[in-house]
């Protein structure tokens, strides 16, 4: 099977999660990737969270794998030569830095056109380069502040009427796949036009388009004054922006996370359930879960009658679930056509054979460390299935990359003698 990337030069000066996460993708899809790090310290994540003090941590091995690792110190004269001639012959080269910081050193999108015209530059910062925050610093909770999804997600009253984060990376990850979707329009483009382009992806708006449908909700309440999908209709009041939603599904279907059999010391012993609502798809869900005479009674039967008495659903649905085992419920609801999930706790997780069958998760046998898991490939191509392979070393691939861009043994040992490269 050919790999998709196969033969793309990826130069790869990313760190933490955002930019690694783009060029692991780019690596699972066949790019060759290789990872530029600082000398004798290498990407901060190696020594973040460590589960064993002297292996690199989970966090670094999970983001990085099928890369190769350079030590490089672009800070010197030698350094900054050497990715010159790197990105002479290379496809892509992608970094996330902080503001300012590459362009200081001489490899600004300008300089890069005349290194190579036909190098793809990608790039992810906080925010956009004209934004009033533009040389702002950023990691993943400032992008999810800054991209609306704090202001909408938790809850609507109470002590924790604050704004939420996600758990999923948002801001991190989230922005690494929107850039890696622009490389790969670039590398389309380029095909036809020869020529290389700049892809800057900023993690404010990385974050903002997958809370599209909180800004059509603030359109809605600044016609209507209200929105009836959230929990705060018809009883609550309504501001002038967004409130948070809870739990509640995002369009006007009625939507709720129950308790299931267990709750009272699992604390993942839920199941969130989807009542549909066309009068067929209402009745298969009243019917399964034992309101059978919902179906005739006006009081349930049309949308617009239950979403006035939501609260008095839900606690009747749960007095269902809280009888089941969130698993055999799924099963159950879903095999009748209901629309459910389990939610799965990161335990329940790596005990799933589905997930492993599929390679979701793989295990990968990483060099010094032995086997973890790991969340593979997400996209499944019929013509190229990835295997992930570990994550580098520090510098192990050192010696071997700059034989490739056709540096002698010599000058490899006298650029490892004052520190250019690893030790
Ligand atoms: C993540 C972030 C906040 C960290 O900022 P930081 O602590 O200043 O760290 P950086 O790695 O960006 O820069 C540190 C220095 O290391 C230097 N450096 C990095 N790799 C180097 C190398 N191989 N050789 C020499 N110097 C190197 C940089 O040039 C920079 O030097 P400077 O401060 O003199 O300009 C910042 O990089 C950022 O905002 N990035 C963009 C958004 C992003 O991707 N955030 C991360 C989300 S996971």
């Amino acid at each position: 099977m050919t790999a998709p990337l196969q033969g793309i030069k990826v130069i790869d000066w990313t760190q933490v999660q955002s930019g690694p996460s783009c060029t692991q993708m780019l690596a699972w899809f066949g790019a060759d990737v290789i990872k530029i790090e600082r000398v004798g310290v290498g990407d901060p994540t190696r020594t973040e969270l460590l589960d064993y003090p002297d292996l690199d941590s989970l966090y670094f091995c999970q983001l990085n794998c099928n890369k190769r690792s350079i030590e490089l110190d672009v800070k010197t004269p030698e350094g900054k030569a050497i990715l010159t001639k790197m990105l002479q012959t290379a496809d892509v080269f992608i970094e996330n830095l902080h503001p300012g910081a590459v362009a200081k050193l001489g490899f600004s999108w300008e300089e890069l056109q005349k290194i190579n015209p036909r190098l793809i530059y990608g790039t992810i910062k906080g925010f956009n380069d004209d934004s009033q925050f533009a040389n702002v610093k950023a990691f993943e909770p400032v992008a999810q502040c800054a991209g609306g999804a704090a202001a909408t997600t938790g809850w609507w009253d109470g002590e924790y009427n604050v704004p939420t984060q996600s758990a999923a990376a948002l801001g991190d990850s989230n922005t690494g796949m929107h850039l890696c979707i622009g490389i790969l329009a670039a590398l389309m483009q380029r095909e036809k036009t020869g020529v290389g382009s700049y892809v800057y992806q900023s993690m404010q708006d990385a974050v903002l388009n997958l809370c599209r449908i909180k800004l059509r909700d603030q359109l809605i309440l600044e016609h209507t004054g209200v929105l009836a999908h959230l929990p705060q209709y018809p009883n609550g009041k309504f501001g002038n922006t967004v409130p948070r939603a809870g739990n509640v599904e995002g369009g006007q279907v009625l939507g709720w996370c129950y308790k299931c059999k267990g709750w009272e010391t699992d604390p993942n012993a839920y199941c969130y359930i989807v009542l549909q609502n066309e009068a067929k798809e209402f009745a298969v869900a009243a019917e399964a879960l034992g309101y059978p005479e919902w179906v005739n009674d006006p009081k349930y039967n049309t949308p617009a009658a239950r979403n006035l008495i939501k609260e008095e659903i839900y606690k009747a649905i749960e007095a269902y679930t809280i009888t089941r085992d969130k698993m055999d419920l799924v099963q159950e609801l879903g095999a009748k056509g209901v629309p459910c999930g389990p939610v799965l706790s990161m335990l329940d997780i790596t005990k799933d054979e589905s997930l492993r069958k599929t390679g979701t998760i793989v295990e990968v046998d990483q060099p010094k460390r032995g086997k973890f898991l790991t969340i593979g490939c997400p996209p499944k191509i019929s013509t190229f299935a990835p295997v992930v392979t570990a994550a580098p070393l520090l510098g192990a691939n050192t010696d071997e990359i700059l034989k490739e861009f056709g540096y002698s043994a010599d000058e490899i040992a006298d650029f490892r003698s004052k520190h250019i490269v690893c030790k």
